[in-house]
């Protein structure tokens, strides 16, 4: 049986006699006299292991002096009470045992407050800091939450390809996949400056990797009725923001004989559903962000759980920002895609909580989305909250055979790629809706670290995808 025991679970023990094993990497050393104070981390919780290990013999005094910040350790030794109000318990070690040192002369994270951007060039050492490790369990808590959020609702979890031959949002953001060579691409008909001959690519024909997984997810979708997908998403964006990726996680749930309406309700009990299970399950890491991160971090959650959120259609959003006589940076009129600034103007100042814009311009949104008799505008709905703009983004789709496809025709798109997508409305075609929220984009709301980049792993941007 593996039973390591974390020093999250050590710290909620009674002390008692039994030797048990404690390993981590070593925070920080003090050293007296007669006995050696070690702080010990394992990632299991911000709290660290105290161990006060005796100066018994020469063999342990060189083993001591050869340990330093971030050498991994191996103890063994019992709990006792510990003096220090901190913790309920410590270790007393009985024998040390150094598997790795750290060098100090070049070990870069040694215990001082180092910036983010320093630590995002060493993102190979920087989990084993407060933050990242805080940074990691809430991230690991909320991915836990989405899966029981939609399990207990009898949701399936599909599994949509990360390689794709259509644009879901048919805004060309995409990366190509491809082995074809490219400093000698085969163009047809052998012609010099002919078109790209695709046929001799992997996969016969232009593939990417997936800005979304919604298409196949309504497919399942029209068969399972409720569905969702939990994945990587990529887009090709050339926008370097603090709020944007080109490789990020996506939670897209997709329901039939459900309008948006209900995708709306779904929407709003779901951000509930994982703030509250943050807040109940991540209670230390939680008030470190609270103190060190982003002051309010904590109410600003449970202000979201309490609150009702406002219903705005898109046009009465802008007679709101027209009325408000704020000096935009861009200055908004019908038909313009929201800014940031205006929603966050929208969440702060007018509503003071989380507002769903809803039917916005067609021209401004994706060709799946179902059309209004208005022909203006579609049955599109953001999800914003204060602090960040836009959470979620989603819609009632397009069920109309007909309506699909003038609007594939509209934006341009080729309706041989969608055949299949056109096909879902040819057979049992039913109302159905979805969203997809952008995972790091929650992680960012409920910790309140100001950058994507530092809620995500290994961040990949524009001109960079190091690790
Ligand atoms: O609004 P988006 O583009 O919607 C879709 O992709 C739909 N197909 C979803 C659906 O209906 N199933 O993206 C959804 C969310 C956004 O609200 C935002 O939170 C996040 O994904 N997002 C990004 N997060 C990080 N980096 C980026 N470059 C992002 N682009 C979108
Ligand atoms: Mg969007």
């Amino acid at each position: 049986m593996f039973n390591s025991m974390r020093i999250s679970q050590l710290l909620h023990r009674d002390p008692d006699e039994e030797t048990i094993n404690a390993e981590g990497w070593i925070r920080t050393k003090r050293d007296s006299k007669n006995f050696c104070f070690f702080e010990m981390n394992d990632g299991s919780s911000l709290k660290n292991l105290q161990v006060i290990l005796d100066k018994q013999d020469a063999s342990v005094i060189s083993t001591i002096q050869a340990i330093s910040t971030g050498a991994s350790v191996r103890f063994t030794g019992i709990l006792v009470e510990s003096p220090g109000k901190n913790q309920k318990v410590e270790l007393q070690a009985k024998t040390v045992e150094l598997v790795g040192d750290a060098p100090v002369d070049t070990y870069p994270l040694q215990k001082k407050r180092h910036s983010f951007e320093f630590l995002r060039e060493i993102a190979h050492l920087r989990p084993r800091t407060n933050t990242f490790g805080a940074v990691t369990r809430v991230r690991n808590a909320l991915s836990y939450a989405v899966h029981s959020f939609f399990q207990e609702k009898g949701f399936l979890y599909i599994h949509t390809p990360i390689i794709t031959t259509s644009d879901c949002e048919g805004a060309g953001e995409m990366f190509q996949v491809t082995t074809l060579p490219l400093n000698q691409v085969p163009k047809e008909e052998g012609k010099e400056g002919g078109k790209v001959d695709f046929s001799k690519d992997f996969f016969g024909k232009p593939a990417n990797l997936t800005v979304s997984g919604q298409l196949e997810a309504e497919i399942y979708a029209l068969a399972l009725k409720n569905v969702y997908t939990f994945g990587p998403t990529f887009r090709a964006e050339n926008s370097n923001t603090s709020r944007h990726l080109s490789e990020f996680w996506m939670v897209e749930p997709e329901m039939a004989f459900c309008t948006l309406d209900g995708d709306m309700a779904l929407a709003e009990e779901f951000l509930k559903y994982i703030f509250s299970y943050v807040l109940n399950h991540c209670e230390e890491d939680m008030d470190f962000f609270n103190k060190w991160i982003q002051k309010g971090v904590k109410d600003s959650l449970e202000h979201v759980v309490n609150s009702k959120f406002t219903h705005l259609p898109y046009t009465e959003a802008i007679k709101e920002l027209e009325r408000s006589k704020q000096d935009f940076e861009f200055p908004v009129s019908w038909g313009d895609d929201l800014q940031s600034e205006h929603e966050r103007y929208l969440t702060e100042t007018v509503f003071k909580g989380p507002v769903t814009v809803t039917d916005y311009p067609r021209e401004i949104k994706a060709f799946y989305m179902r059309l209004n008799d208005d022909e203006k505008t579609v049955r599109a709905m953001d999800v914003l909250v204060p602090r960040l703009g836009e959470i979620i983004g989603g819609s009632e789709r397009e069920n109309r055979y007909d309506v699909l496809l003038r609007r594939i025709k509209e934006q341009g798109l080729n309706e041989k790629d969608y055949w299949w997508y056109l096909d879902l409305r040819r057979y049992g075609s039913v109302p159905h809706a979805g969203f997809g929220l952008g995972f790091e984009r929650v992680i960012q709301y409920v910790t309140g670290m100001q950058n994507i980049r530092d809620v995500i792993p290994f961040p990949r941007t524009v001109q960079n995808a190091e690790f």
